[in-house]
């Protein structure tokens, strides 16, 4: 999600041989074993977590601004939502706009307020009709107040969907999530990891769930102040494509690659366990 220095000689991104092999891959039948532990979330299905990068840097090579970038990669963002339930994707969290963005220009950063403005906006009653579940993560006190309302709106509006639980990270620092459910949990008596997750779900909304498979677009391989807490077992795949030129086709062999994934949590795997 950071702004990059990168130059234009850093502007690889290898079509023709992504990190990610191509299909053929047929969707993945998620297994119970897939779908991990859940804090708090006992619907089967996998939670997918995308930090959408390289918005900037597609743009840039193709000689757009920026914002053109975000806009294209917004387009890119709702063709993934539209296909995730049937991927098996239970939860979807997309990282929009992290804390640290608001120190990129006034003008870009609105530029993506808006698309996310206009997102809700436009696909709420589409949301309600597919049943997903809209939630936003996040900081909401520094975006704009019709911004604030749209999405009380919207969660208001799509709380019943059960297909998907789309949450939406805006405004969101995960070690600031962290600092503040450290600072309200001296007040929990029950005190466990599980009772933490569910002050830290408190704390920006939007639930806390462990997050299965963690994919990163754009090159850079890094988390990025990222649900650090939700992504303690999750398996990270890193993608050399621009978010914008990211397809469902690409969607389709991450998850493949996931299914064929050894998840040990740290136990040993199933084939030296005995
Ligand atoms: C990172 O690319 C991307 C962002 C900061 C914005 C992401 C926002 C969207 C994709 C739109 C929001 C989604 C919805 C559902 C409307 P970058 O600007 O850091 O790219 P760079 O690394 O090439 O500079």
């Amino acid at each position: 999600m950071e702004s990059s220095n990168a130059v234009e000689s850093k502007l690889i991104f290898p079509v023709a041989s992504p990190v990610v092999p191509m299909p053929p891959s047929r969707p993945p039948t998620p297994t119970a074993a897939q779908s991990s532990e859940r804090v708090n979330s006992p619907a089967p299905g996998l939670h997918v977590a995308i930090i959408s990068d390289g918005n900037g840097r597609w743009a840039t090579s193709r000689g757009l601004p920026r914002s053109a970038g975000h806009r294209a990669g917004a387009e890119v963002a709702r063709r993934i939502i539209e296909a995730a339930p049937r991927l098996g994707i239970h939860t979807l969290t997309l990282f929009a706009l992290s804390s640290a963005n608001w120190k990129r220009p006034p003008a870009e950063v609105n530029a993506i307020l808006r698309l996310l403005h206009e997102y809700l906006l436009t696909e709420t009653l589409h949301c309600v009709e597919e049943g997903v579940r809209i939630s936003i993560i996040g900081r909401r006190d520094r975006v704009p107040a019709t911004l604030r309302q749209a999405i009380a709106d919207s969660e208001a509006a799509t709380s019943r969907g059960t297909r998907l639980h789309l949450r939406l990270a805006i405004d969101y620092s995960a070690r600031e999530a962290i600092f503040h459910a450290a600072c309200r949990f001296y007040k929990v008596t029950e005190l466990s990891p599980e009772s933490f997750s569910r002050v830290l779900a408190e704390v920006y909304r939007g639930g806390s769930t462990e997050v299965d498979l963690l994919i990163r677009t754009g090159g850079e391989q890094r988390l990025s102040d990222f649900l650090l807490w939700e992504c303690a077992f999750a398996e990270f795949l890193f993608v050399h494509k621009a978010w914008p030129d990211f397809t469902v086709a690409d969607i389709e062999a991450a998850l493949e690659e996931f299914a064929h994934r050894e998840r040990t949590r740290g136990a040993l795997p199933d084939a030296l366990a005995g």
